[in-house]
């Protein structure tokens, strides 16, 4: 499954190919994590891709994410929903993983929402809970695994680019009012999300030393499609959503299991997909 890097050529291809099979002209991109494509059903007048037939678009493989593209309308402001994002994990190279926001780019998005599931390492933390992501740790990044390693392609953007304002402060914000004004601000938290490879979850080590270095929660996702639409400049809103606590503790018999991530997704999945909605209309 090991993709090769990503020609230019091949982004302009998709790029190309999806311009001429919808007449949408989205601003803003949602990617959708595990159990939260949900979103997607909720736009208007679409038009649905599932990635096989998209060129160049890989697919996905994991139970609970669809692998469609779906343009369409959310609170009358066009958006386009991948409803199923690619893992590292799946075997994926890193550059295939954030594919797709190039994509977005190359078709004018300029704001990415980027929505997950993670573990909670922060103990004031509850499962249920929805993070706003204030900043990442970037796991598989600082070991070599950074999806701008490689030549770049200054079509997009530059060398080195910053990471210190990954995450935008006015949404942020934004999303906080919102979350007040739905009545969801009682499960709202802000912190930082640490990447890390999977499939395995972490061990008691692991998520004791994760801890202490500073992340509040933790997951598979998500920071390569933060990293490459930072690089080609687009505004980046990340919520997580708490899905299991981490286990940090040697007498405890809790053990991190898919299921019970995808049963706390079901229960909060809507409270997610509204304050999403509640706020695409504010940008
Ligand atoms: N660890 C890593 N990824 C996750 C977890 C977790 O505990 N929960 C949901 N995604």
């Amino acid at each position: 499954m090991e993709a090769p890097a990503m020609e230019t050529s091949s982004y302009e291809e998709t790029a190309d190919w999806l311009r001429n099979h919808t007449d949408q002209h989205p601003k803003v991109a949602i990617i959708c994590g595990s159990g939260l494509g949900g979103l997607a059903d909720l736009l208007q007048n679409k038009k649905v891709f599932s990635y096989e037939e998209i060129p160049h678009f890989p697919t996905s493989t994991v139970p609970g994410h669809a692998g469609k593209l779906v343009f369409g309308s959310l609170q009358g402001r066009e958006c386009v929903c991948m409803q199923g994002r690619f893992h590292f994990y799946e075997g994926y190279n890193i550059q295939t993983v954030a594919f797709p926001v190039r994509i977005f780019h190359l078709l004018g998005v300029e704001t990415l929402i980027v929505t997950n599931a993670c573990g909670g390492l922060n103990t004031s933390y509850s499962v249920g809970d929805i993070m706003l992501i204030k900043d990442h740790i970037n796991m598989p990044g600082l070991a070599g695994q950074n999806p701008l390693v490689g030549s770049n392609h200054e079509r997009f953007g530059v060398r080195f680019p910053c990471m210190s304002d990954a995450y935008d402060r006015d949404l942020i914000a934004l999303a906080k009012q919102t979350a007040a004004e739905q009545g969801c601000d009682s499960f709202l938290q802000e912190g930082v999300y640490c990447m890390v490879a999977g499939p395995s979850y972490e061990t008691i080590a692991e998520c004791r030393a994760l801890r202490m270095m500073g992340a509040d929660t933790v997951g598979m996702s998500t920071v390569p499609e933060v990293v490459v639409a930072r690089h080609c400049g687009m505004r980046v809103l990340g919520l997580s959503l708490v899905t299991n606590m981490t286990v940090t503790d040697y007498d405890s018999h809790e053990k991190a299991n898919h299921e019970e991530v995808l049963q706390t997704t079901r229960h909060r999945a809507k409270d997610l997909e509204k304050l999403v909605s509640n706020l695409i209309n504010k940008i």
